[in-house]
C-alpha cells in the first residue's frame, strides 16, 4: 500500500509536570528528566518532520514548560515551518516567557482546565492554586490575542459542570473549546472506577454540546470526544494507525500513539538511532495495524471499516487481552455485551477517590 505522510507530530517534550491529573495520557511508566532529547535533537526531529511532510506540531509534555529550552524549542519548529501549538497547563508560563514565546513564532496555545472553580481543579489536578495561576495565565494569553484552544478532558467527576466550562471558554475569548470526555488508557485507565461517567452524564454532554455549537456558532468552535463506553460503534483511534499522526515521547521513541507502548509484541524504533521517514514509511510497528489489510473479522466484512479502522488497537488490548481484536466498543464484537455489562453496570465499583499521577 502506498504510505500517505503524517499531518501532526505531538513531541512531548518532557514527562514532567506540577500537576497530577489522574487520567494522564503519559505512560505510567514515565521518561526521566536524564533520559529526555536534547535541544539539537528535538529541533533535528521537527526538520525531519517537515521534510516528511508534518505540518504541524504539538509541543506537549507532561507540562512542556518544564522544559528551559522551550523558547528555543519553538524557534526550531518554527523555522522548520511547523505550525507551533502548545498543549499546557499554564502553570511555569511567566509573562516573560510568553512573551518570547511569541516572539519565537508560537501559533496557538491550547490550556488545560481541570475544573470550573478552585476547589475542583485543585483537587482534579492535584495542585494547589493551579486553577487561579492558569485563569491569570490565560488572561495574559487573552490579551496578547494568541489563538487559544480551552482543552476539558471531563469525567464522571467535572461534567456536570460542562455549562460552565463552556462559559468560561467564551470568557477567556478562547476560539475552541475540546469537550474531551476521557479515554481510558493510562492512568485514566487505573481510574476508571472514580471516571467513569454514568448513562446520564453520557446522554446530557451529547445535548449540551450540540447545543452550545448551535448557539454560539461563530463565536466558540467544539471539537468533542464523545464518551466511548456507551457508544454503538468505536471511534478512528488516530484516524488510524499510522495514517496521519506521530507521537514523540521524551527520550525519542517514535509511537502510532500514545499509547502503543502497552502493546508488548511491538518495538518502536528512536529518532536518535533512525530516520524519521524510516521509522514512518517502514518500522514493523508502525506497518502492524496500517490501512484495513490487517483487520479480522467481522470488521473485515463491515461496511465500516474504512470509517473506523476497527477501533482503538489499545482498547482492543485493554479490553479484549488483543490489541488486532475488533475493539470490544463496537457493538458487532463478539465481546461487546460482556465488555460493557462488566464495566457499565457496576455502580457499586465507582469511587471518588483518585491514584495521581506521579512525577519522574
Ligand atoms: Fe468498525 Fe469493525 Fe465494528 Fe465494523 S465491525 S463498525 S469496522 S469496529
Ligand atoms: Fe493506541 Fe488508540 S490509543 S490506537
Amino acid at each position: 500500500m502506498t504510505v500517505q505522510p503524517p499531518i501532526a507530530m505531538l513531541a512531548e517534550l518532557t514527562h514532567r509536570c506540577p500537576l497530577s491529573c489522574p487520567y494522564c495520557s503519559n505512560p505510567t511508566e514515565l521518561v526521566r528528566k536524564n533520559a529526555e532529547l536534547d535541544t539539537d535533537t528535538w529541533i533535528k526531529a521537527f526538520r525531519q518532520a517537515a521534510e516528511l511532510g508534518v505540518l504541524q506540531v504539538h509541543l506537549s509534555g507532561g507540562e512542556p514548560a518544564a522544559r528551559r529550552d522551550l523558547e528555543d524549542l519553538t524557534r526550531g519548529a518554527s523555522e522548520a515551518g511547523l505550525y507551533t501549538n502548545l498543549i499546557t497547563s499554564g502553570i511555569g508560563l511567566t509573562s516573560r516567557r510568553l512573551d518570547q514565546l511569541e516572539a519565537e513564532g508560537l501559533d496557538h496555545i491550547q490550556l488545560s482546565l481541570q475544573g470550573t472553580n478552585a476547589a475542583l481543579a485543585d483537587r482534579i489536578g492535584g495542585y494547589r492554586g493551579g486553577f487561579d495561576r492558569k485563569m491569570a495565565v490565560a488572561q495574559e494569553i487573552k490579551a496578547r490575542g494568541i489563538p487559544l484552544t480551552l482543552n476539558a478532558v471531563m469525567h464522571r467527576q467535572n461534567l456536570d459542570d460542562l455549562d460552565r466550562t463552556i462559559e468560561i471558554a467564551v470568557e477567556l475569548g478562547a476560539r475552541r473549546l475540546e469537550v474531551a470526555c476521557v479515554q481510558f488508557h493510562g492512568w485514566a485507565l487505573g481510574n476508571r472506577a472514580a471516571l467513569l461517567p454514568t448513562r446520564e452524564q453520557t446522554q446530557a454532554v451529547k445535548a449540551t454540546v450540540a447545543e452550545a455549537a448551535r448557539r454560539l456558532q461563530g463565536v466558540l468552535a467544539f471539537d468533542f470526544v464523545p464518551p466511548d463506553y456507551y457508544a454503538d460503534y468505536p471511534k478512528a483511534c488516530m484516524n488510524g494507525w499510522g495514517s496521519t499522526g506521530l507521537n514523540v515521547t521524551p527520550d525519542g521513541t517514535v509511537l502510532p500513539c500514545h499509547a502503543a507502548e502497552t502493546i508488548p509484541h511491538l518495538e518502536f524504533q528512536n529518532i536518535r538511532d533512525h530516520a524519521l521517514a524510516d521509522i514512518w514509511n517502514d518500522s514493523p510497528a508502525f506497518n502492524a495495524y496500517r490501512g484495513t489489510d490487517w483487520l479480522p473479522d467481522p470488521c473485515q466484512s463491515c461496511e465500516r471499516k474504512e470509517i473506523d479502522f476497527g477501533g482503538c488497537r489499545c482498547q482492543a488490548l485493554a479490553l479484549a487481552g488483543d490489541a488486532g481484536a475488533t475493539d470490544p466498543i463496537c457493538r458487532k464484537s463478539p465481546l461487546h455485551a460482556q465488555v460493557t455489562r462488566a464495566l457499565l453496570d457496576q455502580p457499586n465499583d465507582r469511587t471518588d477517590a483518585f491514584t495521581y499521577r506521579v512525577n519522574p
